[in-house]
């Protein structure tokens, strides 16, 4: 399974820190943000990683993160994104090197407590279709700013709707995505959304209509840092104490 690591786009959530840098290289306690992501994925037995970044400071990058080993990664390849155009498009720059492979795809400001890898293990055996991970959310107002799932009552997914302001669960859709290669395919045929963006919550309910659509149920922590200066705060005093990506 290959991954991709998406950590593009203008970080204005947390404007004025990302005017000067992009936000996955902010810090999360002793080390820039992009690291847990890498971890991540390395922790879940990916060794083929492919980071998706644009903007003035895509350099930082390779300065940080160089051809991998380091890091435990055995194939680090970058793709340069002309302009903030949405995570599904940026997703799109990974085609040729994902080729006929299965492949994560993970949010590179989302934080998790465990293990990433019972997820990468489920869609080994899934191989078809999309598989997301789902956190329960308690308050609605946060729901508003995320993907959120309608649940039937035994739990199949009916869609997925991006920043509802009625929101239809208490679960919301994370930032790790599993996909088979017909990904490529399904985002060709993506229009930009209101906010003119290839959102990926467009891809997800192409999958949730073919019924091709399997989740797992987050246990333990998450948070995506770039959602707010709050959030991204709770994400570093998180770390900071309990530490992430644990087994
Ligand atoms: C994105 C997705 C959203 C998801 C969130 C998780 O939102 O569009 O569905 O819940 O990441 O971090 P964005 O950060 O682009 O607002």
């Amino acid at each position: 399974m290959k991954g991709v690591l998406l950590a593009g786009g203008t970080g204005s959530r947390l404007h004025p820190l990302t005017r000067i840098t992009n936000k996955h290289l902010l810090p999360i306690y002793d080390r820039p943000m992009i690291a847990y992501a890498v971890e991540a994925l390395v922790k879940a037995g990916i060794s083929e990683i492919m980071v998706v970044t644009g903007g003035t400071h895509a350099g930082e990058f390779l300065r940080l993160l160089s051809n991998g080993e380091q890091h435990g990664v055995d194939r680090l390849c970058y793709a340069y994104q002309d302009r903030p155009g949405g995570i599904a498009e940026a997703l799109g720059l990974a085609e040729r090197f994902v080729g006929d492979d299965p492949v994560l795809v993970m949010l590179a400001d989302n934080v998790f407590g465990r293990s990433i890898r019972p997820t990468v293990e489920a869609f080994g055996t899934q191989r078809i279709g999309a598989r997301i991970v789902l956190a329960p959310v308690a308050e609605p107002e946060h729901l508003r700013h995320l993907g959120v799932p309608e649940l039937t009552d035994d739990g199949k997914v009916v869609r997925i709707v991006e920043k509802p302001t009625d929101p239809p669960s208490n679960y919301c859709v994370t930032g790790v995505y599993c996909y088979d290669p017909s990904v490529f395919s399904v985002i060709s045929t993506l229009e930009p959304s209101g906010r003119g963006e290839l959102e990926i919550t467009d891809v997800n309910n192409h999958y949730v209509d073919k019924g091709l659509m399997s989740y797992d149920v987050l246990d333990g922590f998450w948070g995506d840092a770039g959602e707010s200066i709050d959030a991204y705060y709770t994400v570093n005093d998180h770390v900071r104490r309990q530490g992430v990506n644990l087994d």
